[in-house]
């Protein structure tokens, strides 16, 4: 028996079953997210597009209090265990499927039975389904959505990549910040096509995967599409370089157009804190991102420390030396280096060499 929160679990032994310690922030997190939906809209109604052997199901059932729950699982021998599951933690009949995600979504969608919150906890790129959630979302319902993509959204695979998601990438540092960015470039232009459109809800790294709430908003009028633009990175210096239009100066790498506004809402992420005190993996992220300054990406001071081959100062008084100078910085939950700030890089460079010479 596996113990997660306040459920239990058969411990997976067939092949191709498996429970993923890793994923309990994910967990945690839909837990967090569906109840904060519950209170903002009373009952709703939810599809697990890939319900495994249930970890999330049950979970969200006991723990979120939702009981119009439909579980969708393309491989039978999971479903033999998710009942299994169920059965254990007391959940009478709840929908059970055994489809392809894709045939699941689109066959509500046209039986006009969308949902309020989907929840898409694919392996790999999430891109195949995106047309299809979003056909089967209610207006103003969530996407939770899993992304495990990480070689091709963290630049390693540039074919790939124009072919999930439209864009080249770049590997560099801030490449999981980069990579969470084109993964929602995705969902918002795929909105967009649709004269529809998304925004973030909340989008954490948990140094596993990438995971995901995106809200549906109907029209395109007052959308985010003028928060599109590009990231210039110098791979020799590590300098980065944002445009919010198509006039690039410069040399070195482009990733674009990719979505450069808000990853949170802060407000909803705020009323998540106070629904997680009984979640305390995700507590510790949902407080971290609450410190985070709404800047995109970041630098990683070692590797600037390293490339001016100095020793690095202690991350938190970069912070502070460049918030003193009337900048904005914070760290970020995503890189235990990052920090982001609105500081120039020269500013950001003559920072470290200052603090660094009275190590
Ligand atoms: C990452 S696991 C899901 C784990 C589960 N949500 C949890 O939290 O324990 C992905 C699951 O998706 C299923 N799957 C993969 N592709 C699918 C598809 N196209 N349609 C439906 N299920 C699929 C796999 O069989 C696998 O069980």
């Amino acid at each position: 028996m596996i113990k997660e929160g306040s459920c239990i679990f058969l411990k997976p032994e067939k092949k191709g079953l498996f429970y993923n310690p890793k994923g309990i922030v994910s967990r945690e997190l839909g837990v967090a997210l569906l109840r904060v939906e519950k209170q903002l809209k009373g009952d709703i109604k939810v599809l697990e597009c890939m319900a495994g052997i249930g970890f999330r199901t049950v979970r969200y059932y006991k723990e979120a209090g939702i009981n119009n729950i439909w579980a969708n699982e393309a491989n039978e021998e999971a479903i033999e265990v998710l009942k299994e599951n169920l059965k254990l933690n007391n959940i009478p009949d709840i929908i059970i499927t055994n489809k392809e995600a894709k045939k699941v979504l689109l066959e509500n969608a046209l039986n006009e039975n969308r949902f309020d919150f989907i929840d898409l906890d694919s392996f790999g790129s999430p891109s195949e389904f995106v047309f299809s959630v979003i056909m089967a979302l209610k207006i103003e319902g969530l996407v939770y959505l899993t992304s495990t993509d990480g070689f091709t959204l963290c630049g390693l695979k540039q074919t790939a990549s124009i072919r999930n998601y439209g864009v080249h990438t770049i590997n560099s540092k801030f490449c999981h910040e980069l990579g969470m960015r084109v993964v929602i470039s995705q969902f918002m232009k795929c909105a967009g096509n649709l004269n529809m459109h998304f925004e973030p809800v909340i989008s954490l790294y948990d140094g596993y995967a990438w995971r995901i709430a995106l809200r549906l908003k109907k029209g395109v009028e007052n959308a985010n599409f003028d928060k599109f633009g590009y990231v210039l990175y110098n791979p020799q210096t590590k300098e980065y370089k944002l445009f919010e239009n198509n006039k690039i100066e410069g040399d070195g790498l482009i990733c674009g157009p990719i979505y450069l506004g808000s990853l949170h809402n802060k407000e909803y992420v705020v009323k998540l804190i106070e629904n997680s005190s009984d979640l305390e993996n995700l507590r510790k992220f949902l407080e971290k991102i609450m410190k985070e300054e709404e800047i995109p990406l970041y630098y990683d001071y070692q590797e600037l420390c390293d490339i001016i081959s100095l020793s690095p100062p202690p991350r938190r008084r970069i912070i502070k030396a460049l918030k003193k100078r009337g900048y904005l910085a914070s760290e970020t939950h995503i890189n235990p280096y990052g920090i982001k700030t609105n500081a120039p890089y020269e500013v950001l460079i003559e920072v470290i060499k200052s603090l660094s010479s009275k190590l």
